[in-house]
């Protein structure tokens, strides 16, 4: 070890001494490993739990030797990353990367893992974070996921443990495995589930009980699984992880208690019976009280005890389903949500003019979005929507003009003042799902026997239907712009206040559509359609109606249409259906990715061999949809009944 540390000691002289060459980084970068594992194997040697280290009367503390190989690493790694003045060519930068992974070995050995902050700091606002050896980054990904996760950071965790996993090699199973020790648990925590097929591939089967028990809410078989599996968990230093996992089983217990009782007020009573079933049978209604106020804190389930009932209340909008509008606070703000259609009608077309503004929603005035029409208000929306509107009419003639190239220089300048109607719109359109919905109802989806016609109702009633479902805005918003009372009612509003209007509510309600779950294209045959254009809202309605709508649903038929007549589209097997929930944004996106792959019907070009949208890790685990329409549960988890 001794002459280890003068061997370092004498290069971090050569180091210093050739300021601006960094050619020793290979050899810095061999040293400070042969210098880890030779620490470790002084420490191993010197440690309490090893007899040896008494019977050679060591002179050196556990854990000294490692903490000594840290220090001088640490001196490598500041003369690394100071050496700003050299070119990017010539930096000895590209040394930090490979000497802080070394470190975060050593830190983790010795239980520092605070140690790890300021190196993390340093790596990710350096400007190479992303030019390092990939080798080196994942390793990097690795180890801070793994720290995220012991500070119960779980997106950050995630999000570089699946960088890690879905970037190292296929051939290193290895590496894959350690990474998927905690990754798996992490994702369960996150509400996937890992296919067996997968954790049979990686020898991870320990973890395919403890996800059983947590998908079926059973908290007696966790504490069998984790009992069996202790060894190999306490080892790869995950059991702690896998307690937490306890809460996400009681969730889950809960809300088959829920989905039972089919009503939002559930009886404590009930809860506690099912808690004796599956857990201790001497469970106490001050345990089940404590864990439901656990799970209400940690978000787990949107509710609250009602300790003079002795019953868990849901919070929910179908809880007012039959009223025809209620209020909630939106932070101090006073918010109307109506839920009936004649009410809707005076908000969105009749009486507009005393809620003809979107709420703002840009905060900054300066930001470009502040100018989206959107956001607009008064004359400027007007006038700018008018503006956008005689674009959007005039678009054919423009592009035949321009020699049908949308991008031409003759149009550029007319594009970049109309760009903020696009720029609303383009994001909408690309989430369109009319063709999965498809697909999902037939296995195969191909044009039958027919030419595709751009103006066929067939075509456009699918696009309909897709947009019922999958709405990418779920919600509208208006403000009040004067005080107002509603038409035969005592409703009132006042200049300023929100009225929500529950798009999506209607769009998926019984009443309007039957069976609302399910893809029917047919529902909006002439004599079948819903007799009211509002249950019906996925680009709004009335005056601020969304001005990139027939352009949308043109470009939608369009996108099919020619889909259909080239390819035949199947879901890919890498997909897992259901196809997703909508997460909100700006614009709703799909919460996972959906692979689909097409069969050239004429092109031999093999143009959509398999597209990927996203992650390849996704095929390993599944995740359950949630059938859950009442709201109790945060949709992001893993619900237990199929
Ligand atoms: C599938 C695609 C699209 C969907 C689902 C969609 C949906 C919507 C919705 C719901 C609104 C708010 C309407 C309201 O509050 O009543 C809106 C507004 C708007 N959309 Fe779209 N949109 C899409 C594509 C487009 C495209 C392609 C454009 C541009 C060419 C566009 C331009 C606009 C504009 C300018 C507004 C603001 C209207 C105003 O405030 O006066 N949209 N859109």
């Amino acid at each position: 070890m001794s002459e280890h540390n003068t061997v370092m000691q004498n290069f971090i002289k050569a180091l210093q001494y050739y300021k601006e060459e960094n050619w020793l980084l290979p050899v810095l970068n061999s040293l400070c490993i042969d210098l880890r594992i030779l620490a470790g194997q002084v420490d191993a040697y010197s440690s309490p739990s090893d007899s040896s280290a008494h019977k050679t009367n060591s002179t050196i503390k556990p854990r000294e030797a490692l903490e000594k190989a840290a220090d001088v690493m640490m001196t490598c790694f500041r003369i690394c990353s100071s050496d700003n003045r050299s070119s990017e060519y010539e930096t000895k930068r590209w040394g930090m990367l490979p000497i802080v992974n070394q470190l975060f070995k050593l830190y983790f050995r010795t239980n520092r893992l605070h140690l790890m902050k300021p190196l993390i700091r340093a790596i990710d606002s350096s400007p190479l974070k992303d030019k390092f050896d990939l080798s080196q980054q994942i390793t990097y990904r690795y180890y801070v996921g793994r720290k995220a996760m012991f500070d119960s950071e779980y997106a950050l965790a995630n999000e570089n443990l699946t960088f890690a996993f879905v970037r190292c090699h296929k051939a290193c199973t290895r590496n894959k495995r350690m990474i998927l020790i905690y990754l798996v648990p992490l994702r369960i925590f996150l509400g996937y589930l890992p296919t067996k097929t997968a954790l049979e591939k990686y020898d991870l089967l320990q973890l395919w009980e403890v996800s059983q028990a947590v998908r079926h809410g059973d908290a007696k078989k966790l504490s069998e699984a984790i009992e069996t599996h202790q060894e190999f968990f306490i080892k790869n230093g995950i059991y702690l992880i896998l307690e937490r996992l306890r809460i996400v089983t009681y969730r889950n217990l809960f809300k088959k208690v829920y989905l039972l009782e089919k009503q939002p007020v559930v009886p404590l009573q009930d809860l506690l019976a099912a808690l004796r079933l599956v857990d201790r049978e001497d469970t106490t209604l001050e345990e089940a009280n404590c864990i439901l106020a656990n799970l209400i804190h940690q978000g787990k389930i949107k509710g609250y005890i009602s300790h003079s009932h002795q019953k868990v209340h849901g919070y929910h909008f179908r809880k007012h389903k039959d009223k025809k509008y209620f209020g909630v606070y939106e932070y101090h703000r006073p918010t109307l949500v109506l839920n009936d259609l004649d009410l809707v009608e005076h908000v969105l077309v009749k009486d507009f003019s005393s809620f003809a503004n979107h709420p703002r929603w840009v905060i900054d005035e300066s930001s470009y979005l502040n100018q989206m029409t959107l956001n607009l208000r008064g004359n400027l929306w007007r006038a700018t929507r008018h503006v956008e509107y005689q674009f959007l009419e005039h678009f054919p003639k423009l592009a035949a003009w321009s020699g049908m190239s949308l991008f031409s220089k003759k149009i550029d300048k007319t594009m970049r003042e109309t760009s903020r109607a696009l720029l609303s719109g383009c994001g909408a359109t690309s989430e369109f799902r009319s063709l999965i919905e498809g697909i999902k109802s037939d296995g195969v989806l191909r044009m039958k026997g027919k030419d595709f016609d751009i103006n066929g109702n067939e075509e456009a009633d699918h696009v309909f239907e897709s947009m019922r479902i999958h709405s990418v805005k779920p919600f509208l918003f208006r403000e009040a712009t004067r005080d107002y009372t509603f038409p035969g009612t005592d409703l009132k509003i006042k200049t300023g206040e929100k009225v929500v209007i529950p798009a999506i509510s209607f769009q998926m309600d019984p009443q309007h559509y039957p069976e609302p779950e399910k893809f029917k294209p047919e529902r909006w045959s002439e004599d079948a359609r819903p007799k009211s254009k509002f249950t019906w809202l996925p680009f709004g309605e009335g005056p601020r109606q969304c001005l990139g709508m027939r352009f949308s649903i043109m470009e939608m038929k369009l996108v099919l249409g020619k889909l259909l007549t080239e390819f035949e589209m199947t879901i890919s097997p890498r997909t897992a259906m259901p196809a997703g929930h909508v997460t909100l944004g700006i614009v709703g996106r799909l919460d996972r990715p959906v692979y689909d792959q097409g069969v050239p019907k004429h092109n031999t070009k093999g143009l959509f061999q398999e597209r990927e949208c996203g992650l390849e890790v996704n095929k390993f685990f599944r995740r359950r949809s949630s059938h859950d329409t009442l709201g109790l549960f945060d949709e992001s988890w893993a619900v237990l009944d199929e």
